[in-house]
């Protein structure tokens, strides 16, 4: 009789379970030229020209966010050794038999340094950790694999010394949670660019999953989504960091003009999942959703017009959504790490005093005006402080180099997101000074 119980139960969760299907970000891809792609390598090589004076700016146009763009615009510390000793999971449904090819790709035209499973910098792993590889997903415009290619390439772009594994999920089921309990086991960062329908309760799996990966000091990542209403599932997961998406303008020269909120990001109140005890601490938060979970957490860059350049299978697309501010944000995470220690940065951290970010404080999703302070579009705003904690001592340890600062000098350290045309051209190699809420 127990065991007829037993049965019947796994027969019902697995139903439950199978309801959900989950769908990666929207990405918005368009097919880029060969000579749009030139153009975009060339403004990359202007940018780093840029750097010494060399080249003029246009104001506030939203263009392709190439790599050292994205370092540079983010703050993120470590230069070329960023993400050293840091592994990073990615978890997608399917196979995308392409992504190390393409990543290739992808390195080879931005000079990154290559990362393969030959020098073991790539693992590309079924959901359970074994080689059970599943096919690709074939549907038009790359589907889950430009999806993939979008989350390896922007990962290994902001933090270009991180190893990355690839965990592959059989479907965009349930298998998904498998695949992130095996990612949790092998990672301390975990990357998700996709969301589902809440359901009309708690996920309990799932959730058991991010407990446990929680206290194992592990962080999960997750797209709010692309339509501009409430978040998706695992997003509003109270124990994942829900991230939106921005428009963000740059000058010619790579520097920062101005972010705001982008239309697409998805954020609001969940009707299931309740707020955590960290994110109770901001009051604006909690008057906007009571006690329930609010979305976003932060934001990075979503907006397909500001997106970046990804490789796939001999073309290359330019791609944007919450699909690309995660991987963003899981990148930048492993930086941040790499270049501090430190405990994991999750939703004590994020609502915690050390952190600083710049305000998103224009645009609006479907639901929600950006503001001042926390809000329910971009979050507490675009995370940019470098260190876990003004106490951190591990600085100086391993591959760390001790001169993060100087090789992000073109970094808007001190600009707000309205800060203007006036940068890089008096930007000298010397860090800036690093002056208010901005950083550490
Ligand atoms: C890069 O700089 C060169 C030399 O200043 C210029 O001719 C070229 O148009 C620039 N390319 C882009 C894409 O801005
Ligand atoms: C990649 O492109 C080749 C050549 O066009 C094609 O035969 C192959 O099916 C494509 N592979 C994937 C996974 O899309």
């Amino acid at each position: 009789m127990n065991r007829l119980k037993l049965l019947i139960l796994f027969i019902c969760a697995c139903l439950v379970a199978s309801d959900v299907t989950f769908e990666h970000g929207r990405l918005f891809p368009r097919l880029l030229s060969a000579d749009q792609i030139e153009q975009i390598i060339q403004r990359d090589l202007n940018f780093t020209l840029g750097l010494l004076g060399l080249t003029r700016k246009r104001a506030g146009s939203a263009q392709v966010l190439t790599p050292s763009v994205l370092r540079s615009i983010y703050n993120v510390p470590g230069g070329a050794q960023a993400g050293a000793g840091q592994t990073v999971a990615i978890v997608v449904a399917y196979g995308a038999s392409t992504a190390e090819r393409d990543l290739a790709t992808y390195s080879n035209r931005y000079s990154l340094p290559s990362c393969t499973t030959a020098n073991g910098c790539f693992k590309k792993v079924d959901q359970n950790g074994g080689s059970s590889i599943p096919p690709d997903d074939t549907s038009a415009n790359g589907g889950w694999s430009l999806e993939t290619n979008l989350d390896v390439q922007t990962i290994h772009s902001i933090a270009p010394q991180a190893k990355i594994v690839l965990v592959c999920a059989n479907s965009a089921g349930s298998d998904l949670y498998t695949a992130v309990k095996t990612a949790a086991s092998m990672a301390s960062i975990v990357s998700m660019s996709w969301g589902g329908s809440e359901g009309s309760s708690v996920y309990t799996t799932p959730e058991n999953i991010f407990t446990t990966g929680h206290t194992n000091g592990v962080t999960f990542y997750a797209a709010t989504g692309d339509d501009g209403n409430n978040a998706g599932y695992p997003a509003t997961s109270p124990n994942v960091i829900a991230v939106g998406g921005t428009t963000t303008y740059t000058n010619t020269d790579g520097s920062l003009s101005s972010e705001s909120a982008w239309s697409g990001s998805a954020g609001g109140c969940s009707s299931v999942y309740t707020m955590n005890s960290a994110q109770k601490k901001n009051s604006q938060a909690v008057s906007l959703c009571g006690s329930k979970r609010a979305t976003p957490d932060i934001s990075y860059d979503g907006d397909p017009n500001s997106g970046v350049a990804v490789a796939y299978n001999g073309s290359w697309y330019q791609v944007g959504g919450t699909s690309l501010s995660t991987p963003i944000a899981s990148g930048r995470s492993a930086a941040v790490r790499a270049a501090n220690g430190g405990s994991p940065y999750d939703a004590a951290y994020f609502y915690g005093s050390t952190p600083s970010y710049r305000d998103v404080t224009t645009g609006k999703n479907t639901n929600y005006n950006a503001g001042t302070g926390y809000d329910l579009t971009t979050g507490l705003g675009v995370w940019v402080s470098q260190a876990s904690s003004a106490t951190t001592t591990s600085a100086t340890t391993s591959a760390t180099p001790s001169t993060t600062r100087t090789t992000t000098s073109a970094t808007p350290s001190t600009t707000r997101a309205t800060t203007s045309t006036t940068r890089a051209s008096t930007t000298s190699a010397t860090p800036t000074q690093c002056t208010g809420l901005l950083c550490l």
